[in-house]
């Protein structure tokens, strides 16, 4: 993909549906009592993986338009490939042993080298009967019965939290899960709209056993999809996105923006489904360098890669520290984010648990590989859109796992 340099960059967005909530209204509606309609889903391939995934467990997804029709079942065994999707396999782990009943994951090269004992290890302990391959999928679950307990999650990981949750949902007694810092909370959210019994404390869960009741969902845009827009308007002009989800739990970007002085706002702040929705419009600003670390983590992880775009555009040295997780995404963002801006021309020095980037007024482009990783190939595409010369990003198409129609929109 050929990305020409622009000096100016101007435009309203509507971004396509939050990819965690889209997962989260198929999955919880598979096995909820009724019918449901999502709208404004993603229909990106982790998404469609995930209603594959329902589908071959016995829940019923059609897709209508731009909406999926969700009708929930008691599921049964099933062999279920999740693609490239971590949060398709590392939730089902958790829902299929809450089920009492047995399946096999598995997923493309890249899912099959992330970790998923994170998961397997606090379902174990309350009784769940699964199997990985040395930590890694295809990932083998017998039917078992649940008792309840409290659990403490390993990595800072909302997917983590959800899988335990949702095995909960079928537990008998109550279970408690604790996490040190607090991750993305849609599942908590949603799971109280479709009546679940659970109760959030800080950053503690309680779970019992419970019944869904089907709910529709209506979809906000994607903040991790809205993030290369945002971060286009830092750099070149003035853009909006509009009905992006804000969930706090979501927008430390925002909280980033305040730090590097980058001119944004939130318009026509509601409500939607339970989850804070808002317009974002970003203005050109002078960029300064930021430091990132700490609890903030887990609130911004997918947009890293391209905050360190923005970061490479600042003045001053940013660096950012306790990212150890970008490690175990779709690729090794510390990495591959490292070797990217370095090919552009950027001065970024990968460590072992994040980056230190010294920010240049203008990175010259050139040619990067996107490694398959789809928040690679978007960042590069910030990155040379502000570069003086442009470039070339090599495996494109991977952006349609979370962002089907990226380039024609940016290009528009
Ligand atoms: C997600 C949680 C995050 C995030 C991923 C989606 C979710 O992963 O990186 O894109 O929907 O729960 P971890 O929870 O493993 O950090």
């Amino acid at each position: 993909m050929k990305v020409l340099p622009r000096r100016e960059f101007y435009g309203e967005f509507a971004v396509p549906g939050d990819k965690s909530i889209t997962h989260r209204a198929i999955m919880f509606n598979g096995i909820a009592e009724g019918e449901a309609l999502v709208t404004g889903a993603l229909l990106g391939e982790d998404c469609l993986s995930t209603i594959a995934c329902m589908r071959a467990l016995g829940a019923e997804a059609e897709i209508e338009g731009g909406a999926v029709r969700v009708r929930g079942a008691k599921l049964h065994a099933a062999d279920c490939y999740c693609g490239n999707s971590g949060t398709t396999m590392r939730l089902l782990m958790g829902l299929i042993a809450g089920q009492r009943i047995g399946a096999t994951l598995t997923g493309d090269p890249s899912l099959s080298s992330r970790p998923m004992e994170r998961v397997a290890k606090p379902l174990r302990l309350l009784g769940a009967d699964i199997e990985t391959d040395g930590g890694r999928a295809p990932v083998v679950i017998r039917p078992s019965v649940l008792s309840g307990r409290e659990l403490d999650t390993a990595a800072p990981s909302a997917q983590v939290k959800s899988a335990l949750i949702l095995a909960a949902l079928g537990a008998d007694g109550e279970t408690f899960v604790h996490e040190a810092v607090k991750t993305r909370d849609h599942t908590e959210r949603m799971l109280a709209a479709m009546g679940a019994d659970l109760k959030v404390y800080g950053n503690s869960v309680r779970v019992a056993k419970s019944r869904l009741k089907s709910a529709d969902v209506e979809v906000p845009g994607d903040i991790s999809s809205a993030a290369y827009f945002m971060a286009l308007g830092a750099l070149l002009g003035e853009t909006l996105c509009k009905n992006v989800g804000v969930n706090p739990t979501r927008t430390g970007i925002l909280r980033v923006f305040d730090e590097m002085g980058v001119q944004y706002a939130l318009e026509n702040e509601r409500t939607v489904c339970g989850e804070p929705v808002a317009d974002i419009r970003v203005k050109k600003s002078p960029l300064r360098a930021v430091q990132i670390s700490g609890g903030i983590m887990p609130t911004l992880i997918d947009e890293l890669p391209v905050i360190a775009v923005l970061c490479a555009y600042a003045d001053g040295e940013s660096v950012i520290s306790g990212a150890e997780e970008l490690k175990v995404k779709e690729s090794d963002r510390i990495r591959t984010t490292a070797e990217m801006l370095t090919a552009f021309g950027g001065d970024i020095i990968p460590r072992a648990d994040g980056f230190m980037i010294r920010g240049k007024k203008s990175l010259a482009g050139g040619y990067a590989d996107s490694y398959g990783d789809h928040r690679i190939a978007m960042s590069a595409a910030v990155a040379l859109a502000a570069s003086s010369a442009g470039g070339e990003i090599g495996n494109p198409s991977c952006v349609d796992i979370s962002f089907p129609g990226f380039f024609s929109l940016i290009e528009k």
